[in-house]
């Protein structure tokens, strides 16, 4: 039995060793298959696998055929990556059909460029960047500013060139000081024949006129280079007329007129849109606030013989631009009161004339009360210097009827209606007693004259 065991054995052990070269053999076709298709769209180059096996992980590798440099991507691959108009060795880790393939990379065109303006002081670039790995910046200066220029890049093997316009250096402009004001490119290079778009506060200025004066803008100006724009920094603009706000000041009795004379050489069409705000105070109180909407205007119902210091805010379309102040008197005028005379008796033939005004309204004065009987002046009192006055008529007729005429009149001459008060004198009350003592010295006289005769009488009887 142990002879025919062993030969037997040592055929299983042969037959299992060339059962595993075979299935070494055999190995990598049973291996799961895959196929590969590179596509590039919307900037981005996708690789599409095709495989048996799901959980096989693959890398994928790009070499440049022409200067032999290699990456290794994952998916998707942006363009960025890859030069245009290139031949690149592709090669899958585990391996997939075919297994070392080709990608060749579209050419440039037109649309993968884009460009920037790269400023930093007074140093200008345009810097082109494509959608591959292809950039480059160029130095710009005026002379080359607004010329035609063909990009092309060093990494492109197709040497495709792209037509551009090369910008103006960044515009400076500035404004001249006048109505209507020109805003001028000062930096315009010579091949750039258009001129500037100006756009002030956020608004394209279709005429310069419409920068109003003495109001605030700020503009830019900007130039269409054809493949895009370039734009100045944005400067103040501010037109300073040369005109003055001086007005010349005439007065009344109780109003100021004001006038200014607006011509300006610097804006010659420019003398209407102006307001004036107007204060005008004696001390604390403020008088009178006023606007004044036309040149020239005027100021009434103010304090007579008054003195004044008046603002006069200038504005010029709404917006203040200048403040003068200035120092005025009104006119003196007639002394103000509000109560009229009266009368008050003082004895039977005199009484007194009170009266008192408010205002002098010019260099203080006197009041003046004259008294008359049927037109005819009997008496005239001025003996008064104050603005309240007492006027005491004494030794009048008695039970007549006068009638006073008052009024007040200051330094300046300037006086009152004359104000008629009526009064009349009570009756003599003296005299009425010493007709009263005539009547009682006769008639006592005559009594007793009579009571001598009855005591006679009576003296005659007893005897
Ligand atoms: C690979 O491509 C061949 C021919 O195009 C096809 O017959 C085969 O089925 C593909 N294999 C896989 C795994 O897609
Ligand atoms: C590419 O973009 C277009 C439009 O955006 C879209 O319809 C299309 O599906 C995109 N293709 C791929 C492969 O993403
Ligand atoms: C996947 O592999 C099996 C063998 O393992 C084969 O029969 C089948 O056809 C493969 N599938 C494809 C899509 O190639
Ligand atoms: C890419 O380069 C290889 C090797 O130089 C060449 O065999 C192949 O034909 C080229 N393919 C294309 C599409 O240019
Ligand atoms: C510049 O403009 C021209 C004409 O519109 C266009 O063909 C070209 O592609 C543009 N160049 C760049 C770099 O954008
Ligand atoms: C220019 O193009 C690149 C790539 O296409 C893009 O990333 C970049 O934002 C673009 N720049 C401008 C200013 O359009
Ligand atoms: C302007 O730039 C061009 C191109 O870079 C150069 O040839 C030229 O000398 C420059 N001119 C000046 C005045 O710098
Ligand atoms: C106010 O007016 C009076 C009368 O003219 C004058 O005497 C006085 O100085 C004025 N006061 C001021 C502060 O102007
Ligand atoms: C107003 O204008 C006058 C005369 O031009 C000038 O002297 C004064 O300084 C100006 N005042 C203000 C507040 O601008
Ligand atoms: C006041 O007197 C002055 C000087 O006589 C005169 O010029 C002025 O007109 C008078 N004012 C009034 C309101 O009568
Ligand atoms: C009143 O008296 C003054 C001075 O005494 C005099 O100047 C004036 O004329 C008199 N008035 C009248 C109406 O006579």
């Amino acid at each position: 039995m142990a002879k025919f065991h062993g030969p037997r054995f040592l055929f299983l052990i042969l037959a299992g060793l060339v059962l595993c070269t075979a299935d070494d053999k055999n190995g990598p076709e049973t291996s799961p298959k895959c196929n590969y298709t590179l596509e590039e769209e919307n900037d981005t180059v996708t690789v599409k696998i095709d495989k048996n096996d799901s959980a096989v992980k693959y890398k994928i590798k790009f070499t440049d055929t022409s200067d032999g440099s290699s990456t290794e991507e994952s998916f998707p691959m942006s363009l960025k990556s890859f030069k245009p108009c290139q031949n690149y060795t592709v090669t899958l880790t585990p391996s997939c059909n075919p297994t070392t393939g080709f990608f060749k990379t579209r050419e440039l065109v037109d649309s993968d460029v884009n460009h920037t303006l790269k400023i930093t002081g007074a140093k200008v670039q345009v810097c082109f960047e494509t959608k591959w790995d292809l950039n480059k910046c160029i130095d710009l200066n005026t002379s080359i500013s607004c010329t035609g220029y063909s990009v092309t890049f060093n990494g492109d093997p197709c040497k495709k060139s792209i037509p551009f316009t090369l910008p103006p250096v960044k515009p400076v402009i500035s404004y001249t000081n006048e109505f209507p004001t020109k805003l001028r490119w000062d930096n315009q290079p010579s091949n750039c024949l258009k001129d500037l778009t100006y756009n002030c506060n956020g608004l394209a200025v279709a005429d310069f006129k419409d920068l109003k004066t003495i109001h605030n803008h700020i503009c830019t100006g900007t130039y269409d280079y054809g493949n895009g724009t370039v734009t100045s920094d944005p400067i103040p603009v501010k037109i300073d007329c040369d005109i003055v706000n001086e007005p010349s000041l005439s007065v009344s009795h109780n109003s100021i007129h004001a006038s200014w004379q607006l011509d300006s050489e610097k804006c010659p069409s420019i003398t209407t849109d102006f307001t004036w705000k107007v204060t005008c105070k004696n001390g604390s109180t403020s008088s009178l606030k006023g606007h004044c909407t036309k040149n020239p205007c005027e100021f009434s119902n103010l304090e007579f013989f008054t003195e004044y210091t008046c603002e006069f805010e200038a504005s010029y379309e709404n917006k203040p631009f200048n403040t003068t102040t200035k120092t005025t008197k009104t006119w003196p005028g007639q002394p103000s009161y509000t109560k009229s005379p009266t009368t008050k008796d003082e004895s039977h033939n005199a009484f007194k004339v009170s009266w008192s005004i408010n205002r002098w309204n010019g260099i203080p004065g006197k009041i003046f009360a004259e008294l008359y009987i049927n037109d005819h002046l009997e008496d005239n009192k001025t003996d008064c210097n104050g603005m309240s006055c007492d006027f005491h008529f004494t030794n009048l007729y008695y039970s007549t009827q006068y009638k006073i005429k008052v009024y007040a009149q200051n330094g300046n001459g300037n006086r009152t209606v004359i104000l008629d008060v009526d009064h009349s004198t009570k009756y003599n009350d003296k005299a009425l007693i010493g007709f009263l003592a005539f009547l009682i010295v006769p008639t006592s006289v005559a009594v007793l004259f009579v009571l001598y005769k009855i005591y006679l009488l009576k003296r005659e009887k007893s005897r």
